[in-house]
């Protein structure tokens, strides 16, 4: 019996090791691509091709952000894509800029132009050590066995604080330092990258198609009402926000497709309880990236799970970007979407 239980015990630590060797090397670097076809309403910019790209999260250099590149770089080669919208978290820290630099310089020309919002990433870091209170570490000079124990105490409460919020998908903030999002904005600005903070603009050569873009809800300044002022009033609108929660809001219902990121899917997916954490956004633990047809006004919304992630894991989750072919027809008649397809 005891020889049992000891295999089994075994056999669960072998399992659990390779799971999460498998969610830290199997699927990160793997960067599907998947497709929509969507009609506006009036059939607005029908025909045009979009590339979504969202949640680089790029990082120091390493072997998975070698392989994203270069893979991102064989997907989008032959796209032709129209229009490129980013819906934010290039970076996950400062040693991310020269990927972002690269992304940009290998991605396809864009004939209508590419356009870009900004994620909490993109002005943030966040430190996982506050996950600990650093009591324990601070009271090593005492010898009062009581001291060292309520300090012990005092981090494991603050490391189970934190397992219950992601238990309960609650929104998640840790100390933070602070990225240099100037020379983000620097390097979008090079490359022709537009960036919509609270701000609208017609697609050129579509008057009757318009972008809108806004803040991140978290660390930026967000201004609803700004970014969707002076859009006439039959105008298809195509919405960038990096956090799908600001779909919901009321001033929103003037979109017409909303583009969206932040969750990264859930990234651990495990079957029968679907995604661990969706960044505490309001999304559902089974739906936490994809098509979504419940948003206010038009009712149509795109979440990606994202290019990168935040805690280097992915399980069932695997990273994407998306190309979207607007379709003729009308989109308050036809909901639109066609087919995902994953390759
Ligand atoms: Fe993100």
């Amino acid at each position: 019996m005891k020889k049992l239980l000891a295999g089994l015990s075994g056999l669960a630590f072998l399992s659990a090791m390779a799971g999460m060797l498998y969610a830290w090397a199997g699927e990160r670097p793997r960067i599907f691509l998947r497709r929509y076809r969507v009609a506006l309403p009036g059939g607005a910019g029908a025909g045009i091709r979009i590339l979504h790209l969202s949640d680089q999260h790029f990082g120091p250099d390493d072997w998975v952000r070698r392989r994203r590149l270069r893979r991102l770089q064989e997907l989008t080669a032959n796209l032709n894509p129209d229009l490129i919208l980013f819906t934010g978290d290039f970076l996950h820290n400062d040693t991310g800029l020269d990927a972002v630099e690269a992304m940009l310089r290998t991605l396809p020309p864009a004939r209508l132009g590419s356009y870009a919002v900004l994620g909490n990433h993109d002005y943030v870091e966040y430190s996982y050590r506050q996950l600990f209170t650093g009591a324990w570490q601070s009271s090593a000079a005492s010898r009062e066995p009581g001291v060292r124990l309520k300090a012990l105490f005092s981090d494991i409460r603050s490391v189970a604080q934190v397992f219950w919020q992601i238990y309960r998908n609650d929104r998640l903030r840790f100390a933070c330092i602070a990225n240099n999002t100037d020379e983000l904005k620097a390097l979008l600005d090079l490359y022709d990258i537009r960036l919509l903070q609270n701000e609208s603009i017609p697609v050129p050569e579509f008057p009757n198609l318009w972008l809108a873009g806004v803040d991140d809800p978290i660390e930026g300044e967000v201004d609803l009402v700004k970014a969707f002022a002076g859009i006439p009033a039959e105008a298809a609108v195509i919405y960038l926000t990096h956090n799908p929660d600001l779909a919901y809001a009321p001033e929103a219902a003037r979109a017409s497709l909303t583009l969206s990121g932040h969750t990264h899917g859930g990234q651990v997916v495990l079957p029968g309880l679907g995604a661990i954490h969706t960044q505490g956004t309001m999304l559902p633990r089974d739906h936490p990236a994809g098509y979504f047809d419940d948003v206010p006004g038009d009712g149509k919304m795109i979440v990606s799970r994202g290019m990168g992630e935040s805690t280097p894991l992915r399980f069932r989750c695997p990273p994407e970007i998306i190309v979207i072919d607007l379709a003729p027809g009308d989109g308050n008649r036809d909901r639109g979407l066609r087919i995902a397809l994953n390759r």
